[in-house]
């Protein structure tokens, strides 16, 4: 179970981490997305504004007041003729710069600082623009630090220059426009080496701003979407983004994705870089549900299939512990079974020596007693030989007993060869109702084949006349004996055979007689030896077959000897029975 649960772990952790990446995947995906839109917006809010300057300007060269102004250098008629223009410029466009710039590069009037004139504007736009003789424009970093889109346009009349008209905003104005359509914020950073830190001092003062110069090693903002900069944004991170990385950060509960994309001025340079910071708190939250909810899925999927393995291994645990408990019971039956056959075969004995014992120790009485008898008697020779006559017929009786009991206990030999059984039966019959003079009627069943069994015939027909006297003794009415030859197949092993059966309505047996009718020297008659179904049985087991007996009181017996068809392949040695 253990090493499932750690499979199982290990699987649902490697699932886990797969769908953590390809979210992050996706999200960074998404978020470089956002980065590049806000380059391109970046760029094509350049490109409409340089537009709306382009004709603004136009419309202000068609002015004749304001030509006249220019012309005539008056910078009074000029005031008075663009102010109103110019303020609704800033007011509706945020146009923050507007210049009047001669021929000679030489400035006449800035309306956003009306006292600063008569400089030479030496800034790109204003060369490029000369030099061109058409509009060039980009943006441009400003002494103080300030970044602004510049427009330059000469000012044409009669395919003469009479001038150039600048116009400009601050960045400020782009980004701020950037945010609302992309929802990221900016920061507009600039290089160090473009901007002396005196003058950005001085810049940052006029425009009431509290900047920091210090705030980052190589770079320093110029505008920002944010009040506050991330405190996370330190030098580390920034130079991680400038090589091109992408970077998370938590601002104050916020986590924020960071990219940078270049900034490049009117003269291709690149004189910093712009840092889009992108909120994904949303996403991030989501995302952990997201994780959170495909764990629990996990989990119980893992504790679903534990479940279900724990019940199937509690199924097999317990079925193999009743097996095993089972085998456990048949080994001890097993063991109280042999004890009891050892009892059995210790009582047989005993039943045994009794039966010698009581057949020895009545003959034996008798020599004792007679001569006794004899030792009294000893002055009458007629009387003593009487007497010893006895001795020697009660010591014959214990000889003929031992005889017998010797030829139970070998059964001499076993010759088996193919024998017809129908007159084998027939001559036992004959020799039967030579020794029984009840005449009792014996009938006799055979099946209708010739039936030809490999047996010793000589044991088969003891052990049938056996039967024929055991069946005439119960015999008290003039019921007839019946002898039965008929096919019977060994139940328990399947081997075909033959059953030979003698049946009786003689007085039958009870069960406990029933119980031990094997047992040598059993008897229940006063003149019995107890061995004739014992000799039965031993003959029956020689042939590879058995015996069975089945008795009812009062109703009769059957005793049935089963031979195999075909007998076993080694012939049997002879053998005694224990
Ligand atoms: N056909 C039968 N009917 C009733 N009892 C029988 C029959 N055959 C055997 N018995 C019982 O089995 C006992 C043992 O038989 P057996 O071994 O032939 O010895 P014995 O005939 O010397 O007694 C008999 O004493 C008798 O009680
Ligand atoms: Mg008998």
């Amino acid at each position: 179970m253990a090493p499932l649960a750690v499979v199982l772990i290990f699987i649902m952790g490697v699932f886990a981490i797969a769908i953590l990446r390809i979210e992050a995947h996706i999200r960074d995906q998404d978020s470089d997305e956002r980065t590049a839109a806000v380059a391109k917006l970046f760029a094509q809010k350049l490109d409409k504004d340089t537009n709306l300057m382009i004709a603004t300007m136009r419309a202000m060269m068609t002015n004749r007041a304001i030509e006249q102004a220019f012309r005539k250098r008056d910078r009074e008629a000029l005031s008075r003729q663009g102010s109103f223009l110019f303020a609704s410029l800033h007011d509706n466009h945020r146009i923050t710069h507007l210049y009047f710039t001669g021929p000679d590069l030489i400035n006449l009037y800035r309306f956003h600082i009306p006292d600063e004139f008569g400089d030479e504007i030496k800034r790109v736009t204003t060369l490029q623009a000369k030099e061109r003789q058409d509009a060039a424009y980009g943006l441009e970093l400003g002494a103080m630090g300030t970044l602004t889109l510049r427009l330059v346009m000469p000012w044409l009349r009669d395919g003469r220059v009479i001038g150039y008209l600048e116009i400009g905003e601050e960045v400020e104005h782009l980004i701020s426009e950037i945010r609302e359509s992309l929802s990221v914020d900016m920061l507009v950073l600039v290089d160090k080496r473009m901007v002396s830190q005196q003058q950005w001092q001085r810049g940052q003062a006029l425009m009431q701003r509290e900047g920091n110069w210090d705030r980052f090693a190589t770079h320093v903002a110029l505008a920002q979407t944010i009040d506050a900069l991330p405190a996370a944004l330190d030098d580390p991170t920034l130079q991680a983004l400038l090589a091109g990385r992408t970077a998370e950060i938590d601002d104050r509960g916020r986590a924020l994705h960071l990219a940078v994309v270049p900034l490049e001025d009117v003269a291709k340079r690149h004189i910093g870089d712009v840092v889009v910071m992108r909120d994904i708190t949303g996403l991030a939250t989501s995302f952990r549900w997201s994780i959170v909810g495909v764990t629990a899925i996990g989990l119980l999927a893992a504790i679903g299939v534990l479940g279900v393995f724990y019940l199937a291994l509690d199924r097999v645990e317990s079925d193999y512990r009743r097996q095993h408990d089972l085998e456990h019971k048949l080994l001890r039956f097993n063991e109280e079974y042999s004890r009891i056959l050892q009892l059995e075969k210790l009582s047989a004995l005993g039943t045994m020596v009794g039966g010698i014992a009581h057949q020895l120790n009545n003959p034996l009485v008798g020599v004792v007693n007679l001569a006794q008898l004899a030792e009294r008697e000893a002055d009458n020779p007629a009387r003593t030989r009487e007497l010893l006559a006895e001795i020697r017929g009660a010591g014959e009786d214990c000889r003929t007993f031992v005889k017998r009991m010797l030829a139970f206990s070998k059964v001499s030999c076993f010759e088996s060869k193919p024998t017809p059984m129908a007159a084998l039966i027939d001559d036992t019959v004959l020799l039967f109702r030579q020794t029984e003079n009840r005449h009792l009627p014996v009938e006799v069943k055979l099946p209708d084949e010739e039936v030809v069994l490999t047996v010793d015939p000589i044991l088969i027909r003891h052990a049938l006349f056996n039967l024929l006297v055991n069946a005439a003794q119960a015999t008290t009415n003039d019921g007839a004996v019946v002898i039965t030859l008929e096919r019977a197949d060994d139940p328990a092993r399947g081997v075909p055979g033959w059953t030979l059966a003698v049946s009786d309505h003689g007085r039958g047996m009870s069960p406990e007689v029933l119980d031990k009718i094997f047992v040598p020297f059993y008897t229940t008659r006063s003149d019995g030896t107890g061995l004739g179904l014992p000799v039965v049985q031993h003959v029956a087991l020689l042939h590879d077959g058995q015996v069975s007996a089945s008795s009812e009181p009062e109703r009769g017996t059957r005793i049935a000897i089963w031979l195999p068809e075909v007998p076993a392949d080694l012939p049997r040695t002879p053998s005694s029975v224990a």
